[in-house]
């Protein structure tokens, strides 16, 4: 067998985790081209914002936190009802690594397509950052490390909101 077919039988059989592939229980979206300047951000230099948010373990339990939170939110929880949350789930994880200076690569959509449809409003931004804060409070993150991710985050209101 040649190094490709093995490669492909191995990720056939759930041997390799393949880094951009969607998991099997996401819903499809149309088709991108995939790259990590679709993040809407440069990563913080060097790792120390990473390290703060306790790596890719710490991220994933903000992430998680985060999104139950939301849809837990009278404020925003309609916006989160139609949505893949697997997706979102596992992009949200990748762009925060990669934004944080983590060894991730973030295979989502820019932030203007992945939000486009949504109608987003200022106060829903400013919602969902107060959610990112409790989640990062319960991950005793420091205020100061909060918030350097967030002055990453702030720019991006251009490209997610579509209505002041
Ligand atoms: C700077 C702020 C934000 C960031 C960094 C962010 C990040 C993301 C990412 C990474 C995705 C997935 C992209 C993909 O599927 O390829 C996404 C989708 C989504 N975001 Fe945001 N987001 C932000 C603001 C918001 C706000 C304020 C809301 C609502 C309160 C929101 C609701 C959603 C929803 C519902 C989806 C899924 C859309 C779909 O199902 O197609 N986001 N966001």
């Amino acid at each position: 067998m040649t190094y490709r077919a093995r490669l492909f039988a191995a990720l056939a059989a759930g041997l390799i985790a393949a880094p951009g592939l969607a998991a099997a229980d996401e819903q499809p979206v149309a088709p991108y081209t995939v790259s990590d300047a679709n993040a809407g951000a440069a990563p913080i230099p060097g790792d120390a914002v990473y390290r703060a948010l306790h790596e890719r373990d710490g991220i994933e339990r903000i992430v998680i936190d985060l999104l139950d939170r939301a849809r837990a939110d009278p404020r925003i929880a309609d916006i989160f009802k139609a949505s893949d949350m697997e997706r979102l789930n596992r992009t949200l994880t990748e762009q925060i690594c990669y934004i944080s200076g983590g060894p991730c690569h973030y295979t989502g959509r820019d932030m203007k397509t992945a939000h486009h449809d949504l109608g987003l409003q200022n106060a829903d931004l400013n919602a969902l950052v107060e959610d990112l804060q409790l989640a990062m409070n319960d991950e005793k993150v420091a205020f100061h490390d909060q918030n350097r991710l967030l002055a990453k985050l702030a720019p991006m209101q251009p490209a997610v909101v579509q209505r002041r």
